[in-house]
């Protein structure tokens, strides 16, 4: 087999082998392959596209590539979810303690935040003490003791798509369908979870611009997991602003701690109770999504999930303190307000300029190298809809860094103020199963 022809057959428009796609997928990540040829080979997927079996194959040589968690000693339907890339999305936070209280097991590999998007495991990072480093047995232990368990994406977790994924990144072809599904589920499926459930995010701060854009994407990971046996549902939510009023790390630990107590923000709250719903219900706690609604949601009014939450810290090693003393521990030095030029309401929030302004503040990373600032971040006071006055303050900045003009005039542009209120914005667009 020649890669030039596996290129010239996409290039053409037909279907690749099961077999040469895990040759192109083998090739590259042993170095056979160059980078030039597995480029050109992407590049023709992006305009010709895959079909389900060509996405199924490809999602299996990216879970071929590398270890599989093996998780058989887990007892229980394991439940693992995923965002697709959010701003101030600290879901993960809000539904692992949920599902503890349920009993229902989340055996949780997460990766870490790069660029406007953050990452599970920094924001659990940011609260001293929390190791997310556990061996396989401890892992596996906690799960079946506490139903809950986090640890940072093993090395050697789908190498291929890690390889191409670097190279998508600098080739133009990232926001391809096919090719953004088959990267998600293959760390899915190879992280060793038995059901899904996906939080597809669309708007100005998402990968998927449009709802068209992410209901393709919600049903190719849905089919991808009908076709490799994990029973996965799509929930497709609202990222034209910010989740919530925290973005950074530790001020986001900090709203999840709000959320639990049964006094998260309205969006925070409608996206976690319909992901954790759908979590419940595949992991066979209910019958249906309403009855696990409405269970969900008297856990969180009588605080059983925030003990939760103090019990995972505590676990995983660390200082659960803060949430009875309120103590913000990670505090930054200058707080800097963003106010309003003009009057009006908020019409637009771009989620994508506050994720970049929070990494400018020091609380994500322009590369993966680069140190993060845990108590850096955002307060976003004003959120879509809300009507202002000129010189109001809209958000709030945190930081250590002494100049902070860059990220300032970013946040400020994210804005758009206007005379007439917009129509209220949905949270939760669609299911996909
Ligand atoms: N997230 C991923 O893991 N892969 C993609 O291709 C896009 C988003």
């Amino acid at each position: 087999m020649r890669m030039v022809d596996i290129i010239e057959k996409k290039k053409e428009g037909l279907e690749l082998s099961g077999e040469e796609i895990n040759f192109a997928v083998q090739g590259y990540v042993s170095g056979e392959i160059p980078d030039y040829q597995m480029s050109a080979l992407l590049m023709a997927v992006y305009f010709r596209g895959m079909s389900r079996r060509e996405t199924a194959d490809l999602t299996m040589a990216y879970v071929n590539s590398g270890d599989r968690a093996d998780l058989s000693k887990i007892r229980g339907i394991k439940v693992d979810k995923h965002s697709s890339g959010g701003v101030g999305d600290k879901i993960s936070l809000i539904v692992i303690p949920l599902m503890a209280v349920l009993g229902v097991p989340v055996a949780k590999m997460s990766g870490r935040g790069l660029g406007h998007t953050g990452g599970t495991i920094d924001k659990l990072e940011s609260i001293p003490g929390f190791k997310t480093e556990l061996s396989p047995a401890a892992f596996i232990g906690n799960v079946n003791r506490y139903k809950m368990a986090i640890v940072s994406q093993s090395a050697n977790l789908t190498p291929g798509d890690k390889k191409t994924y670097a190279l998508r990144d600098v080739t133009a072809t990232v926001d391809s369908i096919p090719l953004i599904a088959s990267s998600i589920m293959s760390k899915k499926i190879a992280s060793g979870a038995d059901a899904l459930v996906l939080d597809v995010k669309v708007g100005s701060g998402a990968f998927m611009k449009t709802l068209d854009e992410a209901r393709q994407l919600a049903e190719t990971m849905v089919q991808i997991g009908k076709d490799t046996g994990i029973k996965t549902v799509a929930v497709i939510t609202n990222m034209d602003q910010p989740l919530g009023h925290q973005v950074g790390n530790f001020n986001e630990v900090q709203e999840a701690v709000e959320v639990l107590k049964g006094k998260g923000a309205e969006d925070e709250v409608a996206v976690a109770l319909s992901i954790a719903s759908h979590m419940a219900v595949l992991g066979g706690a209910f019958d249906t999504f309403e009855a696990a609604h409405a269970k969900l949601r008297k856990i969180l009014d009588s605080g059983a999930a925030l003990d939760k939450f103090a019990e995972f810290i505590e676990i995983q090693g660390g200082d659960a303190s803060f949430i009875k003393s309120g103590e913000a521990v990670r505090k930054a030095k200058h707080d800097i307000a963003v106010k309003s030029d003009s009057e009006g309401y908020v019409t637009a929030i771009m989620a994508e300029l506050i994720g970049k302004g929070a990494m400018l503040l020091g609380a994500g990373r322009k590369k993966k190298e680069d140190s993060i600032d845990y108590s850096a971040g955002i307060t976003i006071l004003k959120k879509i809809g809300d009507k202002v006055e000129k010189g109001d303050t809209l958000c709030i900045l945190h930081t250590n860094l002494d100049d902070w003009t860059g990220a300032e005039q970013t946040v400020k542009s994210a804005y758009t103020v206007d005379r007439n209120a917009p129509e209220k914005i949905k949270y939760i667009y669609d299911v996909v199963r």
